[in-house]
């Protein structure tokens, strides 16, 4: 099993949710840390919770849509550490509801901070893994990504944008001794999910018993566990998304788009999905 002791780990959205979470872990298997997101107020007090491990924790205040940023953090990394081990690309927000609806600047940054950033990151960081023969690509997508729900149709081109890039890198830097890891979360208790209703969720079946809810600690476990054990791929949310996404796979399209046409209530579901982000 790989150790993560000294390791240099990069995580995109730390200080929230899911990315705030995987630190945390990242942090107590002895990494040196580095947390990213906007925020630095809120960076510096996940630091400062952090400090219980180490001293070896940095913070970058960065927006991953800004080249500038992004350069900056490279540097001040290899400035603070000399290397990067793991980059983990978190940093996501969420549009929902009718898609002709979005407002056309939330659509840009979503497909920037969603699609191009982690792109953008990998590209920066992979020269110097591939030079090493070592290095761990984590990229956080969503099972929206899969199951490509009405209400989620951008949301969700984002999502399947980053599996394929996940799959599709892999296949193109195996054998260099760099790693690359997706993970699907399904539904978790971060602040992108605030403004929903869940009993409306419920009510339109996208949560059952047969889904999951999880705490921000399981996708950031899968993380980490990605890393450890050199994972392609973790598919959470549940045996309903497991099973959706089988049936999307085997059988005809058009069953699947019956399905959403006769079995869900489409229209309160494009509802509900407004809530998201
Ligand atoms: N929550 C869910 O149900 C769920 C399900 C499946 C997948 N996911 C995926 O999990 C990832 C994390 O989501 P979450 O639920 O943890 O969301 P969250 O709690 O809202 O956190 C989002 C993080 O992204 C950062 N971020 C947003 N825009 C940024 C930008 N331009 N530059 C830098 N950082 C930025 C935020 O930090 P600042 O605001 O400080 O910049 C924050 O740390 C996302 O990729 C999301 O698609 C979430």
């Amino acid at each position: 099993m790989y150790s993560l002791k000294d390791k240099v780990v990069i995580v995109t959205g730390a200080s929230s949710g899911i990315g705030k979470a995987a630190a945390y872990q990242f942090a107590a298997l002895g990494a040196r840390v580095v947390l990213v997101a906007r925020r630095a107020d809120v960076l510096a007090e996940v630091k400062n919770d952090l400090s219980q491990y180490g001293d070896s924790i940095l913070t970058v205040p960065a927006d991953v849509t800004k080249e500038q940023d992004l350069q900056n953090l490279y540097r001040t990394v290899l400035e603070t550490f000399g290397e990067i081990d793991v980059l983990v690309n978190n940093a996501g927000i969420s549009v929902g509801g009718e898609f002709q609806e979005h407002d056309a600047d939330e659509l840009r940054k979503m497909v920037e901070v969603n699609v191009y950033a982690p792109m953008r990151l990998a590209q920066l960081v992979l020269p110097s893994m591939l030079e090493r023969k070592q290095g761990h690509i984590v990229n956080v997508s969503s099972v929206a990504g899969l199951v490509m729900s009405p209400g989620q149709t951008a949301y969700a081109s984002t999502r399947s944008a980053v599996i394929a890039f996940s799959h599709a890198l892999r296949r193109e830097v195996s054998g260099n001794g760099v790693r690359v890891s997706l993970i699907l979360p399904g539904w978790t208790r971060t602040p992108m999910l605030d403004k929903m209703d869940l009993d409306e969720m419920r009510a339109v079946k996208v949560l059952t018993p047969f889904t999951t809810l999880d705490d921000p600690s399981v996708p950031a476990r899968a993380i980490v566990d990605s890393v450890l054990h050199n994972r392609r791929q973790v598919l959470l949310g549940g045996s309903q998304i497991w099973v959706a996404d089988f049936m999307g796979r085997m059988s005809p399209i058009r069953i699947t788009d019956w399905f959403y046409n006769f079995i869900l209530d489409k229209a309160k579901l494009v509802k509900v999905m407004k809530d998201l982000g």
